[in-house]
């Protein structure tokens, strides 16, 4: 067993994204994780989606812990992490699922701006790119925790804080990617999923 971190965010909810996951990428075979953190997630959800290959990415910093929880689940379906800015991503590679957790708040705006545009790029027709965490919703906080919590984000990094899912839509739109489910979970995260299509909507 490596010396690994670990992330509280992560481990919060993995079971109903799991369930989520289990539907909404029942037709899916090759994933991208964008901002894999610790890897938790990766290896948690590669071990009931069997029929995914999941592949991790993050900036470089990340791969060591990355590396040690793939290591440790030895799964033959979750490949070792990419280097991936979205600010910098040159992927010549398709997929047609993209997942990220916990990223669009931490992200500055032209960050997940980027993310969006890297989402639209890689996908394929009819793929999937499934966002988890808290947002806002027509600009309004759904707790006065979320909002606490984004005031932290913000004073810490200007540049950080919990997005607007209208926001978000919009810029999933520039890039064909249309909103298909939204999903509550507990802590007041929502699970979002936009589709890749080339009509409009
Ligand atoms: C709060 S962590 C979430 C990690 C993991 N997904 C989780 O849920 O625990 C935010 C992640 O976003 C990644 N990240 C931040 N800026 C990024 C960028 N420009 N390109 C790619 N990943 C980025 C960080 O390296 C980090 O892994």
């Amino acid at each position: 067993m490596h010396d690994r971190p670990f992330a509280e965010a992560a481990a919060r909810n993995v079971e109903p994204i799991l369930e989520i996951l289990r539907h909404e990428f029942r037709d899916s075979t090759d994933v991208l994780e964008i901002g894999s953190g610790t890897g938790q997630h990766a290896v948690y959800f590669a071990a009931s989606l069997d029929h995914l290959q999941w592949q991790t990415s993050d900036l470089e910093e990340n791969h060591p812990a990355i590396r040690a929880w793939i290591a440790d689940a030895r799964l033959p379906n979750v490949r070792k992490p990419i280097s991936l800015d979205v600010t910098t991503a040159d992927l010549s590679t398709s997929c047609d699922a993209v997942y990220s957790a916990n990223t669009a708040h931490i992200m500055s705006i032209d960050e997940v701006a980027r993310m969006f545009a890297l989402a639209g790029r890689v996908l394929r027709p009819d793929g999937l790119f499934c966002l988890y965490g808290p947002f806002r919703r027509f600009g309004e906080f759904n707790t006065e925790s979320n909002a606490r919590f984004d005031a932290s984000l913000r004073a810490r990094d200007p540049s950080m804080g919990i997005r607007d899912l209208e926001e978000l839509d919009a810029l999933g739109a520039t890039h064909g990617l249309h909103r298909q489910n939204l999903y509550a979970v507990p802590s007041n995260n929502l699970v979002v999923i936009w589709k890749k299509t080339t009509s409009a909507q």
